[in-house]
């Protein structure tokens, strides 16, 4: 059963102290679906443009897999392919909750998680490497090596589907979207509290980057076309091909 996200109503995190732990893991696919403007509509995607993809079998990594759920509704969504799902997340109790759900749904022996750093992970060759949300939380000075192993890993007509939440360069539109974003956040139902007690949890520990600096970076990593595939206010999914 899904648990809704009332932690930062009960507790108080000091700056940048946000960490991906047992109390975040308890509920955070409600945190997740209530943060995230359009999260669903992003997993959504995910097996549409998978079953683009005409690989035998088709191999998905995920990396910060978190509970699963990319996996999870990949194989509920493509039952008649053949499909290798991995999950790749360095926290302990998300892998915990993640392995937890596919018990419960009877797909652990469909899809396999591991415990790994993205930053020292040695990439095999997949057809589509899914890495939604993130890489915001990766060292800023680390994730064009990440990137550059991600690319060199993805086989010949896949893709890297990738989301963020992105910053604007102009700080009066920056500040704009964030106040958009906190708006969301109150229809989700987030009090005032628990928005500002986030925020300051999260200094920090996630960094956006600019639309315009996510593509610097996908393209110095050596990928040679990136669409943005959904945009909304400061948040974006892009999808970035190798060849
Ligand atoms: C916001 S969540 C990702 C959500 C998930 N991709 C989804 O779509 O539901 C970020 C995840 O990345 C993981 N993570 C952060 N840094 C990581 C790293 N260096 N290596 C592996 N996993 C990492 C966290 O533990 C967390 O589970």
């Amino acid at each position: 059963m899904v648990q809704i996200d009332r932690l930062f109503s009960e507790v108080e995190l000091r700056s940048g102290e946000f960490s991906f732990d047992e109390n975040v893991a308890r509920v955070f696919d409600d945190m997740i679906s209530r943060s995230i403007p359009l999260y669903a509509d992003v997993q959504r995607s995910v097996p549409v443009l998978s079953d683009l993809l005409d690989h035998e079998p088709l191999k998905v990594v995920d990396l910060g897999c978190s509970t699963g759920t990319s996996l999870i509704h990949l194989a509920r969504s493509l039952p008649g392919r053949n499909l290798e799902l991995i999950g790749i997340d360095n926290s302990t109790a998300m892998l915990d909750k993640c392995r937890e759900k596919l018990v419960a749904l009877k797909l652990q022996d469909q899809i396999k998680t591991l415990q790994a750093d993205i930053c020292r992970f040695e990439f095999s060759q997949a057809s589509v490497v899914l890495m939604n949300y993130t890489l915001q939380f990766v060292d800023v000075e680390l994730r064009s090596q990440i990137l550059q192993r991600i690319c060199e890993s993805i086989r010949s007509g896949g893709f890297l589907l990738v989301s963020e939440k992105v910053a604007h360069e102009q700080p009066a539109m920056d500040e704009a979207l964030v106040e958009l974003y906190f708006e969301f956040k109150r229809r989700q139902g987030y009090s005032e509290l628990e928005i500002s007690r986030k925020r300051d949890a999260l200094e920090n520990v996630l960094v956006p980057l600019t639309i315009q600096g996510n593509l610097e970076l996908f393209y110095a990593a050596g990928f040679e076309r990136v669409e943005v595939l959904l945009k909304w206010f400061n948040f974006a999914t892009f999808v970035c091909y190798p060849n």
